[in-house]
């Protein structure tokens, strides 16, 4: 075993210290965000601290870095009060990875890395169209976090749209068929494989 002391993780490289800390928590789930600014310019980012909140009502959050550096995805949703979040799958693992770049608000990360963006009239914000689960949201609540000026954006399923062929009777969804990927650290995307489904548990 390798201990790190705090003082350790404090004196590492500041790329080794984000590759250490964010593989700690293990695999993360894989999601682009689409958004859109008041005046028109659509957005699409990955993420990968999306998080399900609460089924009823249906609420998801995700964490977005220090607020003091400009980040779209958030401005378009203040802006706009609504966005979509969509899986990845094996596919997408490129163009999702390259729309993590600084790219200008008035450039569509959709047309720079090759996704395809997606209207419906339940939602202003674009979805991803190769995606198989896609969900639209609009904000509830955001919270700054103050010992890192990070910010915690919480939002309520509006409406859902999932492949069919993914979702089963008694309606979870067979990630593993869907080719869903998920994230270790802050580069590695993996496969995941089914090892065994178990009744609710009780004593
Ligand atoms: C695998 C991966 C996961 C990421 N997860 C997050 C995240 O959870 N929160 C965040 O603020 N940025 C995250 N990023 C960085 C954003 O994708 C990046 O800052 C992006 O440019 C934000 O786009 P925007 O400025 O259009 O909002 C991640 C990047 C990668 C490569």
């Amino acid at each position: 075993m390798q201990h790190f002391t705090r003082a350790d993780i404090d004196n590492l490289h500041k790329y080794e210290r984000i590759q250490l800390i964010n593989s700690c928590p293990g695999f993360k789930s894989a999601n682009l965000i689409g958004t859109i600014s008041a005046n028109g310019n659509e957005n699409c980012a990955i993420f990968s601290s999306v998080i399900h909140m609460g089924s009823n009502p249906p609420m998801i959050g995700y964490l977005t870095r220090p607020a003091r550096v400009e980040r779209n995805t958030f401005t378009n949703i203040k802006e706009t009060g609504f966005y979509t979040i969509n899986a990845i799958t094996k596919s997408m693992i490129e163009a999702a990875h390259q729309s993590s770049a600084k790219y200008p608000a008035d450039v569509s990360e959709f047309e720079a890395v090759g996704l395809k963006s997606q209207y419906r009239d339940c939602c202003p914000a674009p979805f991803v169209a190769e995606s198989p689960i896609s969900m639209a949201l609009k904000l509830v609540e955001s919270h700054h976090i103050q010992a890192n000026d990070t910010i915690l954006i919480v939002g309520e399923i509006t409406d859902l749209f999932i492949n069919e062929d993914i979702l089963r009777d008694d309606k979870s969804l067979n990630l593993q068929e869907a080719d869903i990927v998920t994230i270790g650290g802050v580069d590695a995307y993996h496969s995941a494989e089914l090892i065994q489904r178990f009744e609710h548990a009780t004593l």
